[in-house]
């Protein structure tokens, strides 16, 4: 399954890009800006990485984005993950940043976009690689703060296609920012949530009515609301699923009791992501393949989940129409 896994055309929708900062390019970057970190080695910035929940998680990952202080740090850091997408085959992505991560540091709204833009309009014409940009509010701050950072955002509304929710689930559900979620969406951008990761099932609910959500980030506690799972079968409201980062925050104990086969065969738009594969242990096709060893899936099951992403992606009907295609043909010959 592992030559499979690595050539098939993958789409990633669930990606935060502070949390592709590997330990050695937080080092180099820490060396160029004279930012002191709390760690003397790459491998012990790696053995830090033992968590227990999600805060035990954001704590040293706000920690880590200190380094990040130029564009050229923004540019590094997204070149970096783009050449992974190329190694795994990942032809399309669609990137969450947190500006607040960095705005709250004093570094310019401006910097941080251009730096990550720049990279990506290279990917494009490089290596091929399409993709999109969508803005995350961090749901521990007020929404107040929310509505300056998409003031501040107004200017590049060009370069992003969407907003979303990151951050502290547990206390700060989503109506905590229906306010500018509607500012966003009456600027034609569409929407997505962090919903069901910690928080429970409710919260997928409330992303959906009262953020009007095109996906849901997450969405794996959605099994507590059998009315909910069905729900989201008949809509196919997209999930954004992350297999090693629920292991890695302890959301589920092990692989073989995570619930994305499950879901997948119950007919809901389930898609294999990344998150914060710097911090998790591995890209895509490490996510994929954690999967695949978990649980019995056959090479078409392993196709849906491309499938189902090109279905819930933010680009044209004739781009899904050419990456099905490119899907479809690999799977012909893959038998
Ligand atoms: N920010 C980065 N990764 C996250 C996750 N898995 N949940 C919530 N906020 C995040
Ligand atoms: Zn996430």
């Amino acid at each position: 399954m592992q030559k499979f896994i690595q050539k098939l055309p993958k789409i990633e929708l669930h990606l935060h890009i502070e949390g592709t900062l590997e330990p050695e390019l937080m080092f180099e970057l820490a060396k160029r800006n004279q930012v002191e970190i709390p760690y003397s080695t790459p491998e012990e910035v790696k053995n830090a990485y033992q968590f227990t929940d999600l805060q035990s998680f954001l704590d040293i990952y706000y920690q880590g984005a200190n380094v990040l202080l130029h564009e050229q740090d923004f540019f590094d850091l997204t070149w970096a993950y783009l050449q992974h997408c190329h190694e795994e085959n990942v032809i399309h992505t669609e990137i969450f940043f947190d500006p607040q991560t960095h705005t709250s540091r004093g570094i310019p709204f401006k910097t941080v976009i251009q730096g990550i833009s720049r990279a990506l309009e290279q990917a494009r014409t490089e290596l091929g690689i399409s993709s999109q940009l969508i803005m995350c509010f961090l749901r521990h701050l007020s929404e107040e703060d929310a509505i300056e950072t998409f003031n501040q955002a107004l200017p590049y509304k060009t370069l992003i296609a969407g907003v979303g929710l990151d951050s502290s689930e547990q206390g700060h559900p989503p109506e905590k920012f229906s306010k500018v979620f509607a500012m966003a969406r009456n600027e034609g951008l569409l929407t997505v949530a962090h919903a069901g990761e910690e928080g429970p099932a409710e919260n997928i609910i409330t992303a959906i009515n009262d953020l009007g959500v095109s996906r849901v980030d997450h969405g794996v506690r959605c099994v507590e609301d059998k009315k909910l799972v069905r729900q989201l079968a008949e809509t196919r409201m997209p999930l954004t699923v992350c297999p090693l980062s629920n292991i890695k925050l302890c959301v589920f104990e092990n692989m073989q009791q995570h619930n994305i086969t499950d879901l997948l065969k119950k007919g809901l738009c389930v898609t294999i992501n990344s998150d914060d594969p710097a911090y998790f242990g591995g890209y895509m096709n490490a996510n994929f393949m954690a999967v695949a060893g978990a649980h019995e899936l056959n090479k078409n099951e392993l196709a849906q989940f491309t499938l189902n992403a090109i279905e819930a992606s933010f680009i044209t009907e004739e781009e899904k129409d050419a990456m099905t295609k490119l899907v479809l043909d690999y799977l012909a010959t893959a038998h």
